[in-house]
């Protein structure tokens, strides 16, 4: 039986179509030729991970992994749902897990909603520890969140993400990255960027401040909405990330972790903040910044771009300078990262239009007559072999008709070979947004070619 129903892409995930995969496709390599300059060599990961990774590294309490993971089990599934299999163990000592249950975890796995856990799952299992001096990584591709879908979130979407880890944590590191990452995003044209940065302190300082914070929160929880006060026992600090407007006065008067850093994290910010002005890097502080990710620590950043509405946030990242030893690797590994949101830099790049001319059709061979036609397939060849990207219609057509088609596909330059070109070893050359023509030999011709090409013409 035929089917009658239309199938359709999944809410939340889309296609990108030709006409727009040429800009994401500049934009990736774009990404790639400057990371490579600062030393970032590219890893790919697998799309899906063991669940227990995302929670132990991202944080159990945390949106992303207690609402918005695509789960699924291994083998059969088991009587108890995932969320309860994960909350039943998060809360026991690792030391207590059983075998079956260690087993039941090992048989649930996430399609990566970041890559930062595979990233820092794949460095300790290559002992990537070893190498010599910090190592710098970067990755693209899409990553999967059940969240509403709304213009720039999708629940398939895409990052351009770079890690650095190694035994090294200087504020100069996280400076060098900002850095790169502002060149990326001048190269590609997203000037309209503001970069907020902050410091969420360390596993000294931080706890003393979450507590002292949780105090104040309960002195308020009446007049705060019932995800903030959730939140002051489960994952207090995004009690600042509110965006509810009743709120933010309230919030305006919590005590501020700047005033609660220990010694080490004052310092290391201070000369973050030195490296970043010697970088002339335009920056605003915001000490609300904590980031919807546990493992975060000290240095936290967001990039924001024009043209997104309320999902503004095109970059964000941060130091993690413990995740390393929590997921069993070697203590004393320090990390770094970021990552972009390719589709919300795309829309902002749309939305301020200021696209790069990409590559398109540049030559279409009309041919007309028995003896033009082997000519023309050779000619396309020698002119695909030269790089240029040209059009041969299958089956035989009018000039009119072809000259006709070579304008809708938005052709440069329309090459004519009928039967007396194909003779005489002399071709018409149109340049069909002003009708110009002119006659060549074939070594004329790609000599003509290749340089209107160079001169960016
Ligand atoms: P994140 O802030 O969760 O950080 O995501 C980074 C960026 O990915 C966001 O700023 C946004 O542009 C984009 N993004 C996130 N969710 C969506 C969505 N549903 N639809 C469209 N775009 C989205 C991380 O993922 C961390 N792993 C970054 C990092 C790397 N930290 C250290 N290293």
């Amino acid at each position: 039986m035929t089917e009658k129903r239309q199938f359709q892409a999944i809410k939340g995930t889309r296609d990108i179509l030709p006409a727009e995969s040429a800009l994401w496709n500049w934009f990736e390599q774009t990404a790639r030729e400057i990371f490579e300059t600062y030393g970032f060599r590219d890893i790919r990961l697998p799309i899906f991970e063991e669940t227990w990774l995302f929670a132990r590294s991202i944080g159990e309490e945390t949106d992303i992994v207690s609402k918005e993971m695509f789960t699924f089990f291994k083998r059969s599934e088991p009587e108890e749902s995932p969320k309860d299999l994960m909350q039943r163990l998060a809360r026991q000592p690792a030391r207590d897990l059983r075998e079956e249950d260690l087993r039941a975890l090992g048989d649930l796995l996430t399609l990566r909603p970041e890559a930062t856990a595979g990233s820092v799952r794949a460095y300790i299992e290559h002992g990537m520890y070893t190498q010599p001096g910090n190592v710098k990584l970067y990755y693209i591709g899409p990553m999967f969140r059940r969240e509403r879908p709304q213009k720039g979130r999708y629940r398939q979407f895409y990052q351009v993400g770079a890690e650095v880890l190694g035994p090294s944590d200087a504020p100069a590191i996280d400076a060098e990255m900002l850095e790169m990452l502002l060149v990326f995003f001048e190269r590609v044209g997203l000037t309209k960027t503001t970069l907020y940065i902050n410091s969420i302190g360390c596993h000294e300082c931080r706890p003393k401040y979450v507590e002292l914070l949780r105090e104040e929160l309960r002195k308020v929880k009446d007049q705060l909405g019932a995800d903030s006060q959730r939140r002051i026992e489960t994952n207090t600090l995004r009690v600042l990330d509110s965006k509810l407007p009743h709120e933010q006065a309230i919030i305006e008067k919590l005590p501020r972790i700047s005033e609660r850093l220990c010694e080490a994290c004052r310092e290391h910010f201070a000369k973050l903040k030195d490296e970043l002005k010697l970088r002339n890097i335009a920056y605003q502080e915001n000490w609300r910044l904590v980031r919807g990710l546990d493992y975060y620590t000290r240095t936290t950043f967001e990039v924001t771009a024009a043209g997104l509405g309320s999902q503004n946030a095109v970059c964000g990242g941060g130091r993690y300078d413990g995740l390393v030893e929590l997921l069993g690797g070697p203590a004393g590994i320090k990390g770094i990262g970021f990552a972009i949101g390719t589709d919300r830099a795309i829309l902002s790049l749309q939305e301020s239009g200021h696209l790069p001319r990409l590559p398109s059709l540049e030559v279409f061979v009309a041919w007309m007559g028995a003896t033009a036609y082997p000519v023309a397939v050779g000619m396309a060849r020698k002119l695909r072999a030269r790089g240029f990207s040209v059009e041969l219609p299958p089956e035989e057509m009018k000039f009119k008709k072809s000259l006709g088609l070579a304008d809708k596909l938005g052709a440069r330059y329309a090459l004519i070979i009928g039967e007396d070109e194909a003779a005489s070893g002399t071709y018409t050359l149109k340049r069909l947004a002003d009708a110009q023509q002119q006659k060549f030999s074939e070594s004329a011709l790609l000599e003509h070619l290749v340089s209107e090409r160079g001169q960016g013409r």
